[in-house]
Formats: structure tokens, sequence, C-alpha cells
């Protein structure tokens, strides 16, 4: 019959399509990662910064990682070349194009702010930079969107609390406090001050914990930090009482599939365990953490994760519709974006169920 997908690569094609249809929140997004080469030069030469590659090319070439912290090197460099509010807005602006090409209708962005401070650059100019963009997208994409404001935990706790003070004059802009940078020797448990600080002040928590950390430091962001979502988390899974605490309080993990790869967490898509910790009932999304290092948005790395990992068709619904309720968006308003991911799921032109998975070894 016309129109029925007949070979693997119109079934791709078509489930790509579907994936790019499906409205989604995107919850795990650093926006300093959103940096694409062709920009960091750019504003190199409007700011006068020279930087260690010679051409666009180079910089992709050199994005090869053996691990967090060989990643963060290269990521903590390139945001030199952010001075300005105008590079602040520049950077929202691009990844708000971007993400309304891949189906986001919510996005929850994080920054880091001491990157910036560290370097001279005000809290304002970067925090202003940031929001404008965001409203001009949410009117222009019709893009709703919260702030999350990172503690860089290779810092200390004392830096973090200044760097909430800086924040509270621009209270009403963020939504939540999260933590991020190299993990293995910085557990969640040293920042308890400052959450506990936050929290008073209104603010919601999350933490990067059990992306190359133990599943300890998931415990601790949970009990200590009182956070609402875990970022990453898939070494949750070598703690069957942790992952029962994390189905028991239906605790969102942000799973970031093209990253955990690219940093070595998993050797290759094909072993990850998003679908294991779908599959067990856990609240995972997908998300991309920092696309323009690793390689793809958030539809690009759904499609990835459910080629490789064979995801049904009500699979890839749930990780859309668990976006949503993982989000920190009012319940009436979530309501509504479910039902947008109801509606979009039966508008698409994909019925292939039963993918073969991209691995050779399958069967
Ligand atoms: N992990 C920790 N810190 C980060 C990351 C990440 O994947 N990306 C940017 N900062
Ligand atoms: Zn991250």
């Amino acid at each position: 019959m016309t129109g029925e997908p007949v070979t693997d690569s119109d079934i791709r094609r078509d489930r790509a399509r579907f994936i790019h249809g499906l409205p989604k929140a995107e919850l795990h997004l650093h926006i300093e990662g959103t940096l694409e080469p062709e920009m960091m030069f750019a504003l190199a030469t409007r700011n006068g910064i020279s930087l260690p590659y010679a051409d666009v090319e180079a910089v992709r070439r050199a994005y090869v990682f053996d691990d967090l912290q060989s990643f963060l090197d290269v990521y903590y460099a390139g945001c030199a070349v952010l001075v300005t509010e105008r590079d602040f807005y520049e950077l929202t602006a691009a990844y708000l194009r971007r993400a309304a090409a891949q189906g986001v209708s919510h996005a929850e962005i994080f920054f880091d702010p001491q990157t910036h401070t560290d370097r001279g650059i005000p809290f304002d100019t970067v925090v202003t930079g940031i929001c404008r963009a965001l409203e001009d997208g949410q009117r222009r994409w019709s893009i709703t969107w919260r702030l999350i404001l990172c503690f860089l935990r290779h810092l200390s706790a004392d830096a973090a609390m200044t760097t909430l003070e800086q924040a509270l004059p621009f209270r009403n802009l963020i939504a939540a406090v999260g933590l991020d940078s190299s993990e293995l020797g910085h557990p969640p448990s040293a920042f308890e001050a400052v959450f506990r600080r936050a929290r008073e002040e209104g603010l919601l928590a999350v933490a990067h914990a059990g992306e190359e950390g133990p599943p300890e430091y998931i415990w601790e962001a949970l009990e200590q930090l009182h956070v609402r979502r875990i970022d990453h988390g898939v070494r949750c899974w070598e703690d069957r009482l942790l992952v029962d605490r994390l189905l028991a309080d239906r605790v969102p993990l942000t799973v970031c599939p093209l990253s955990n790869v690219k940093l070595g967490v998993f050797p290759d898509l094909a072993h990850h365990n998003l679908a294991t910790l779908l599959r067990h009932g856990l609240r995972v999304t997908v998300n991309s953490d920092d696309p323009a290092y690793f390689g793809g948005y958030v539809a690009d790395n759904m499609v990835a994760v459910a080629e490789a990992l064979a995801l049904d068709r009500g699979e890839i619904v749930q990780l859309a519709r668990n976006s949503f309720l993982a989000s920190f968006l009012d319940e009436a308003v979530k309501r509504e974006r479910l039902s947008e991911v109801d509606h979009a799921a039966t508008q698409g032109g994909w019925t292939a169920p039963q993918i073969p998975p991209a691995r050779s070894s399958a069967g």
C-alpha cells in the first residue's frame, strides 16, 4: 500500500519524523553547552579573544573526550568568548531556534554563573541576556521556560553561597538551583547549607548525581539537598534500594544518552541502560545536556536511543509524557501539555511498533 513504510530507511525516517513531531520538555540543558563552534568563532572575533583552534573544523575535531573532566576543560575554555549581554542573548536565542525545530515546547535551562563571574562578568549581564532571549523565544516560538542556577561543585560551598546571594535580586527569574561540574570527589553533602538557604528562598532543587559518581551521591542529593529530580542518575541501577526509592517517590531522572556515550559512561548507545530504567517504571526523560559538544539536540537524542534500544512507539510517547510530568510547570499547564502529546501521538505517521535494534548481535 502506498505511504506505508517498507524499508528500514523508510521506518527510520518515519520514526524520526514522529519523534520530532511530539511536543517535548527539555529538562537538562546547559546553555553554555549550546555554544556551536561557528558562534564560538564569531564571538571570539567580536570580543577580540584568541582561540586555541585554527578553524571550526579544528574545534569539532577537538571534541573527543575520555571522561567528564576532559570535556569540562574544553567547555569552560569555550565559555571565555561569552562577554556581553548580547552574547548571552544570542547564545540563548540560537538554542531556542534549534529547540523549536526539535519539537521542544518547554525548556528548563541550566546556567553556570560562576564560570562567568569568576572572569569578571557581572551576574546581571549573564542573567539579563539569557532571560531576554527566553522571553523573546516564548513570544516567537511559544516555548515556555524555567531558569536553573547551577553551582559548580569543584568550587567551595562558600563560593556557592556567595553566588546564591548575588542571585537573590533576580529571584523572580530563577526557578531552582542545581549542582554540576566535576562529580567525583565532590559529593552533594558538601552543599547542604546552600541548598537549604535556596529552599528557604522558595527555590526548587535538582542536582547532577550518578553520572560518574556512585549511587551514594544520589542518596545524598535526595536526603540532604531535597532535590525534585536527579540529573543523569543512571548509576542508580547499581543500588536496588535506591531504585525502589526513586520508583516510590516518582523521582524523575534527566538522562542524556549522547552525552553518556561521549563521556564514556556507557561504551555505546546499545549498552545504555535507559530502556531498562524506563521499562522498570522509573520516570526517565531524554535530554541533550551540552548538544554543541555531544552531537545532538533533544529529538536527535530520542531518535538515536529509540533506534539503538528498539524503543516502541508507546515507550517513545512515554518519554515525551515524562518530560512534562517531570517539569516544574504548574499542574494545569502540565495537563494541557500532556494532552498535546497524546494528540500528536495519534497523528504520527509511524505505525511500525517493532524496530530491530541497531546492534548486529541482536536477535
Ligand atoms: N555533567 C556535569 N557538569 C556539567 C555537565 C555534565 O554533563 N555539562 C556541563 N556541566
Ligand atoms: Zn549536565
